[in-house]
């Protein structure tokens, strides 16, 4: 049997997910999206040529792979037409038929409610909210849906497009015309000849002994039950959302593997409190390049907060985790970890229900070392300066699960496979040199 392994954002997004499964994905037959839609900004970064993916799995460079993007998905068909361009996916990119679309209102109704605004959520603007909204509300419209002629559905469209309109005028925003729907029924003709019924292929597949990836966006802090709500996505992040959002039973999976950067960041609204106002928060963000790869938006910074990072370990039972952007603090003497959480006098080491309490939470410190020498493109454990390992150390002893691969660089080939660090004993045979992208 072929591994099924899960690979998740342990903190809020942008941990550095894309380039863990691109370098995965050579040792996997089939990498799957099950959740969220074009909001997901993966970066993958190959010989100095830097491409992020929106909506297609990570893995869609790797001649051969079959890449599948999931029922628990919500698919703008313009987005996912537009980023397929160029790339030769024939006959190995398939979209599962339950898959909801993201419909031409979707957005414009987002930007017109306030709660998603710049002072609210601060969510993508890319209508992902309203299109789950009209999921579970039964309302949505599925592929399989508009998969046929549209005959009938054309009635059914007109009416949901003025009732939007509707909405929409109510918030002062002017209506969206009639041939958005035109656009729609172009957009979703060429995304037709990929529509599959993908829990059949991912089950078959793995009943011949395929091994399957199943690719996470966001992170599990914004995750839509357990994340830091309202401030989430409106997804399910965390490692559960693989199976109902393919259509695998837990049952079939192998592992877990959360994705972790050195230190934190977050985009948009809510509760952040290892966040650094001062220069350091600035320092971080200008060299780690901390820009959304989706909207451009600056990226919140701060310290490493173990508290968050054990609830992503608890919530998804991870069996390693990939630390990423370690040279990110290579200029810094000394560094922070967040170890618990001071409440109302109380110290606590659990993140707090109600937003409101997580927003008062003072971070409990462990002040370490810098090692103030470069780690960039370092391949091997024993390299890094000593209070760099220390610095893994103690996050593997806050953590309690081992870090396999360390991210010492944006490119493929700068990252350390801790090759004798139990488990997947299978991750060994990965050549971080190796460069098979078409
Ligand atoms: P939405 O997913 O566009 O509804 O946005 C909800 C929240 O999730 C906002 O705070 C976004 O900034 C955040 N978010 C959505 N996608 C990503 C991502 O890929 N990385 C980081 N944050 C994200």
């Amino acid at each position: 049997m072929g591994v099924r392994l899960i690979v998740v954002g342990a903190q809020w997004g942008d941990e550095g997910k894309g380039k863990v499964v691109d370098l995965l994905a050579e040792t996997f037959d089939v990498v799957a999206r099950y959740q969220g839609g074009h909001n997901a900004g993966h970066t993958v970064r190959v010989n100095g040529v830097e491409r992020v993916f929106h909506l297609l799995p990570s893995a869609i460079l790797h001649p051969g792979k079959i890449c599948v993007l999931g029922n628990g998905m919500v698919i703008n068909p313009k987005a996912f037409n537009d980023e397929i361009g160029e790339i030769n996916c024939d006959g190995r990119l398939f979209v599962s038929d339950r898959a909801h679309l993201i419909m031409p209102w979707h957005k414009e109704l987002e930007r017109a409610r306030s709660c998603y605004g710049k002072d609210g959520i601060g969510t993508t603007q890319r209508g992902i909210g309203p299109a789950y909204v009209s999921k579970s509300a039964r309302t949505g419209y599925r592929i399989c849906d508009v998969a046929g002629q549209f005959g009938d559905l054309w009635a059914r469209l007109r009416k949901d497009l003025q009732e939007a309109n509707e909405e929409l005028l109510d918030h002062n925003v002017g209506p969206l015309p009639g041939t958005c729907l035109n656009d729609f029924h172009g957009e979703v003709q060429q995304l037709k000849p990929f529509v599959a019924d993908t829990s059949l292929l991912i089950n078959k597949a793995i009943r011949k002994g395929k091994s399957v990836l199943f690719e996470g966006a966001q992170g599990t802090m914004l995750d839509i039950d357990h994340g830091t709500y309202p401030y989430v996505t409106s997804s399910n992040t965390a490692a559960g959302g693989a199976c109902t959002g393919i259509g695998v039973a837990p049952t079939l999976i192998t592992g877990t593997i959360g994705v972790v950067k050195a230190y934190t960041t977050r985009v948009g609204g809510g509760p952040f409190p290892t966040e650094l106002d001062d220069n350091i928060g600035a320092y971080l963000q200008k060299r780690g390049r901390e820009v959304g790869a989706s909207t451009g938006r600056t990226r919140r910074c701060g310290w490493f907060d173990a508290v968050v990072v054990r609830q992503a370990i608890m919530l998804n039972n991870f069996n390693a985790l990939a630390l990423t952007k370690l040279d990110v603090l290579d200029d810094l003497p000394g560094i922070k970890v967040c170890v618990g959480y001071l409440l109302d006098g109380s110290e606590s080491c659990q993140i707090p229900a109600r937003t409101e309490d997580l927003a008062r939470c003072q971070p409990v410190w462990q002040t370490v070392p810098g090692w103030l020498t470069s780690t960039r493109g370092i391949t091997h454990f024993s390299k890094l300066p000593y209070q760099a390992q220390k610095y893994i150390r103690l996050i593997e002893e806050l953590c309690d699960v081992p870090v396999k691969i360390v991210s010492t660089g944006p490119e493929r080939n700068e990252t350390i496979v801790r090759r004798n660090v139990e488990p997947f004993g299978w991750m060994d045979d990965i050549q971080v040199g190796k460069v098979a992208v078409a």
